[in-house]
Order: C-alpha cells, then sequence, then structure tokens
C-alpha cells in the first residue's frame, strides 16, 4: 500500500516509487512471456513482446499487447500501439527491448511511440545493435517521454539470446541438446537405437524445436537415426524450423527422411568446398540446398564459418540436436552457448558413445553454469548458459 499522500513513507512503509518499480517488473515480466510466444517465427528479428498499460485511473489497466509478427514484421509496438488506438495517449509502454531508431524496412518504433502520444517507456534490453543501441532510448527522452531501462534485464538477454548473438558476433546462438543414459551414454556401441528418455521429455524437446528458427545434426546422426526432426506436437505442427545436417563430404544419403522430405520443412547441408560436385547436384535435385565453407586441418566443416552462413541467411537461435560428435566440435570452437542435457533413468550398462565428451565437459566447466534443474516424468533436463 502507499503512503497517504503529503506525509513521509515511515520505516518499512512501501513508498509510491516503491509500488511503481514492482509494476514495472510485473508487466516487464507480461511483456517477456508474450514476447516468447514467437520464438523460432521471427527471424532475422527478435520475437519481442509489448504491453501498453494506462494508469489514468490511478489503477494499472492494460490496454495492449503486441509481439513481434512471423517473419519479423511488423514489431511488437507497432502492433500494440495499433490495437490500443486512442488509448495509447498518457499510457506507458512496457517493451523487452529498447525500441528501434533507425529506418530499416519499417519507420522506427521509437517515432511511432512518441507519435502515439505515450507517456513513458520501459523497456528490458538495451538493443546491442549498432544502428539502435541507447539510439531509441534518447529519441523518446528528446521527445519528452519518461524511459527506464534495464527492467528484467537479465531475462530479456535469455528470450533475445539469438538476437544479441547474431547482432554481436555474427552468428546465430547454439543451444545443444543431448540425451544420456544414467551411466553417461548418447549412444549404444552396437548401432542398435537407443532410447533414452520418455514421452514427457521428448514433448518438452519437440517444444524447443519450436523455438528455434533451425535444427542442427551431424550425419552420423542422421545415417544412424534417420530422424525427421519436425516439431510433432499437436497443433505446433507448422512450427518446425529449417533442417541443417554438418556434412564434410556430401555423404548425405538420398534416402535418409530429412532428404525425401525436402521443402517440408526445407533441408539444407553445410559442406566443404572440397565436396563432390556430382553429389552436391544430386542432393539439389532432391530439393536439398548445399552451402558450401571452409575445411578445418582435419578435412571437416569450419562450424565457425557455417554458423557465420547460416546468420547471413537470417538465422538466429540454433538448436542443435548431436551427436555427440558434433557436439564435440561446437565446443571446441566455444559455440556452444546453452546447454540442454536430458538424463534417462536407465544405464546402458555396455560399451557406448559417451554423451558428454573431453571438449564439451572442459566448456561445461570453464564456461557454462547450471541454471535449472527439472524433472520430465521419470527424466531429468539439466539447462547451462554462459556463466
Ligand atoms: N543421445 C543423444 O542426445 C543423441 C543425439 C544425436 C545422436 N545420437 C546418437 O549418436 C550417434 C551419432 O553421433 P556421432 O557423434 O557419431 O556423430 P554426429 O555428431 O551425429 O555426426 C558427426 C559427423 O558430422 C560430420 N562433421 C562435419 N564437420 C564436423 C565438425 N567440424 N565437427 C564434428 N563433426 C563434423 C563428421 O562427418 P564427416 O566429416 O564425414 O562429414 C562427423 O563424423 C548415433 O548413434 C545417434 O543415435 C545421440
Amino acid at each position: 500500500m502507499s503512503p497517504a499522500a503529503g506525509r513521509a513513507p515511515v520505516a518499512g512503509e512501501m513508498t509510491a516509487g516503491d509500488a511503481q518499480a514492482q509494476r514495472d517488473v510485473v508487466y516487464m515480466r507480461n511483456a517477456l512471456a508474450i514476447g516468447r510466444r514467437n520464438l523460432g517465427l521471427t527471424a532475422p528479428n527478435p520475437s519481442v513482446g509489448a504491453v501498453l498499460v494506462s494508469y489514468a485511473s490511478g489503477e494499472p489497466v492494460v490496454v495492449a499487447r503486441g509481439i513481434t509478427q512471423p517473419g519479423g514484421r511488423p514489431h511488437a509496438e507497432r502492433v500494440a500501439i495499433d490495437a490500443a488506438g486512442p488509448a495509447a495517449r498518457g499510457a506507458t509502454l512496457y517493451v523487452t527491448l529498447e525500441p528501434c531508431s533507425h529506418h530499416g524496412k519499417t519507420p522506427p518504433c521509437a517515432e511511432a511511440v512518441i507519435h502515439a502520444g505515450v507517456a513513458r517507456v520501459v523497456y528490458a534490453l538495451a538493443d546491442p545493435d549498432p544502428r539502435v543501441s541507447g539510439r531509441g532510448a534518447a529519441l523518446l527522452r528528446q521527445a519528452g517521454l519518461a524511459v527506464t531501462g534495464g527492467i528484467e534485464e537479465a531475462e530479456a538477454a535469455r528470450s533475445h539470446i539469438g538476437h544479441v548473438t547474431r547482432v554481436t558476433k555474427g552468428r546465430p546462438a547454439v543451444l545443444l541438446k543431448l540425451a544420456r543414459t544414467a551411466d553417461g551414454y548418447a549412444a549404444a556401441a552396437s548401432n542398435e537405437r537407443l532410447l533414452i528418455t520418455g514421452a514427457l521429455a521428448n514433448a518438452r524437446v519437440h517444444l524447443m524445436r519450436t523455438h528455434a528458427d533451425a535444427i542442427l545434426v551431424g550425419l552420423n546422426t542422421v545415417v544412424a537415426d534417420d530422424p525427421r526432426l519436425t516439431t510433432r506436437l499437436p497443433g505446433l505442427e507448422h512450427r518446425s524450423p529449417v533442417r541443417v545436417v554438418v556434412d564434410s563430404t556430401l555423404a548425405l544419403p538420398l534416402e535418409a527422411g530429412i532428404v525425401q522430405s525436402a521443402g517440408a520443412p526445407p533441408t539444407w547441408v553445410i559442406t566443404t568446398i572440397d565436396a563432390p560436385v556430382a553429389a552436391e547436384r544430386r542432393l539439389v535435385a532432391a530439393g536439398v540446398e548445399v552451402m558450401r565453407v571452409g575445411a578445418d586441418e582435419r578435412g571437416r566443416v569450419r562450424l565457425d564459418e557455417g554458423l557465420r552462413l547460416l546468420a547471413v541467411r537470417g538465422v538466429t537461435r540454433v538448436f542443435c540436436e548431436g551427436g555427440p560428435a558434433l557436439a564435440e566440435g561446437l565446443a571446441q570452437a566455444d559455440l556452444v552457448d546453452e546447454l540442454a542435457i536430458a538424463t534417462g533413468p536407465r544405464r546402458l550398462a555396455a560399451p557406448g558413445l559417451a554423451a558428454v565428451g573431453p571438449a564439451l565437459a572442459r566448456h561445461l566447466e570453464t564456461r557454462l553454469r547450471l541454471v535449472s534443474e527439472e524433472p520430465a516424468g521419470e527424466d531429468v533436463f539439466q539447462h547451462y548458459e554462459r556463466a
């Protein structure tokens, strides 16, 4: 409760400023929650959430919400302002990313916000895009709006990791997912298919797929498992990202499911400049897109170059589903930004392929930190992010 007007708050009593700060956090969390809904749909733009709140009556009233639309436009602020109409006048805009200030394919959101008569803007994360950084907020302040930045900044950095990584590092953010048996194996040495996790954990992985712009796998995983790599959750089937295979010599079999179904969703292969042209022709004829990058000292795909190429194609969030050799390659090149490990309840108790190899173990120890550990049925999900 706020102290009565006209007297100083007594010790322990909440000031009007404290109450407003709490509301700012509540509505920013709301903006973050709705912004996350379109993850995987808005590339190359971030999926931003916006909430317009009117304090005209003294109590907060949500007048509109907006999310960046599929394909990246219109931006969330524009959606919320258009939905609010005249109710935007005098309102407070909560937005997960600093409003843009540059003329791109659409006029800058900062101008739209000013034009709509918004009185105050609260944003979570300053945009690392050099065309915007700090300028969006400056434009708003110059026009006389009150501006507060940095509210729930860490959570916004998580939501917008794809955009931030693409803008600051020139590559997409990589979330590596691995499943392992209770004794640490990703696969049996015998080549027989190993079912490590249960239905709940698998559904969670399908949901994680929808939040990515691309799914990445190594060639051996395609050869061993012939995975479809699509989202098969009821109602979310249309949210299957592009499938990308890392394959140094274009050995991807034409019979593989992801080749046979290329186009729905698209299948891309990242290979080396030395890979045979005849193999490329066959894959292209089957509807696969082939991209060439340099080879490392072992003749394998340079993963840093491959990821940069994906960023050029607008990919901001990569969900890597293994296997362990690709995971090692990514860890060696310091390209794993987040790691999700699902550990099943059963032991393999036989020779197998370790889920976490030496490079990933080192990466885990030196670069990542555990942020959550949650059960999913009989399995346990551990989530790591950069320390
Ligand atoms: N439990 C899990 O989470 C999980 C997930 C996926 C797969 N799996 C299992 O793991 C096994 C396959 O895994 P895997 O470790 O053998 O292979 P993988 O990681 O699926 O694929 C590795 C292959 O990718 C190609 N590649 C190209 N450039 C690379 C680079 N820079 N770094 C690393 N690899 C590169 C290499 O073949 P070329 O050089 O010939 O192109 C390499 O042999 C299967 O049994 C599968 O069932 C388990």
